[in-house]
């Protein structure tokens, strides 16, 4: 028990120490404004992080706060969404802001059940925010992370709760931020799906080290009928953000007007990306 225990603070000085040397220069990397990282974490569930890094600074800039944020014209949040995808995300997260601006006293809570009960918060996000914003001694888990921890710390795959639990064990206290960024960097440089396992720092002592299954899962593959919905959900989102309103305005600048434009229109207004005055 003992050796295994030294082993995982050997990995986890190496980790700490490769971390500090190879940190990805990324702009929400210079705060640690709750809002700021709430907004972050909500942009990189699903996009990757070069596109959030070029989308993310102008975003903030011009919705700074919660109660800018949750006052923002639908056209303008969708514009300045453009790019990131799942535009469903940017709605929620004004939800999000409305729900902290009216009953959190316009404060992002530290307490992970009260953000889970925010609109578009699941584990992964909670925890980021806990760990990154509020110094809190727990793991960010998402697909890379959870990867990285299983090949390095844990080998197989474990139950959910249980790896929440081991995964925050090994979190060094004193070095919470620190620790959440080398995790995230190993994972999207080194240990990627297919690992550079020789250029890793923790080759010696890893109990993956490229042998064995891998315990990440591929993720399940889209159809090509979720690939053209979601295509014409983008284009028909896109038109409105720049200024086309009506429903007819929209057939004519999509050039569509069969059952499919039907279908995301309607789809889309249930969902409430268009204000009412405007359907
Ligand atoms: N992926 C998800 N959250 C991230 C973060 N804060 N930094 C880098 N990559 C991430």
């Amino acid at each position: 028990m003992k050796v295994l225990k030294d082993q995982q603070q050997r990995l986890q000085t190496e980790l700490l120490a490769w971390g500090n040397q190879h940190r990805r220069a990324l702009p929400w990397r210079e705060t640690r404004d709750p809002f700021l990282v709430l907004v972050a974490e909500v942009m990189l569930t699903q996009t990757q992080v070069s596109r959030v890094a070029t989308i993310f600074p102008s975003f903030v800039q011009r919705f700074p706060t919660i109660a800018v944020l949750a006052d923002a014209p639908i056209q303008e949040l969708l514009a300045l969404w453009s790019g990131l995808g799942y535009n469903r995300r940017a709605l929620r997260l004004r939800e999000c802001a409305r729900s902290i601006h009216n009953q959190h006293q316009g404060l992002v809570p530290d307490d992970y059940r009260v953000l889970r009960s925010l609109p578009g918060i699941g584990p992964y996000i909670a925890n980021a925010i806990l760990a990154q914003a509020f110094n809190h001694r727990v793991s960010a888990l998402d697909t890379n992370t959870r990867r990285v921890l299983l090949r390095a710390f844990f080998g197989t795959l474990e139950q959910t709760r249980e790896l929440q639990r081991k995964a925050d064990e090994l979190v060094p206290a004193g070095q919470i931020w620190t620790w959440t960024q080398a995790v995230f960097d190993l994972g999207a440089t080194i240990c990627r799906p297919q690992p550079a396992c020789a250029v890793c720092p923790l080759q010696e002592g890893c109990l993956f080290q490229g042998r064995g299954d891998d315990p990440h899962k591929t993720p399940r593959r889209q159809s090509t009928f979720e690939g053209s919905h979601r295509q014409l959900r983008g284009r028909v989102i896109a038109a409105f953000a720049q200024g086309v309103t009506t429903k007819a305005e929209l057939a004519r600048h999509i050039g569509l007007s069969d059952s499919a434009f039907d279908q995301v229109y309607n789809e889309l207004a249930q969902e409430g990306f268009f204000e009412p005055n405007t359907t």
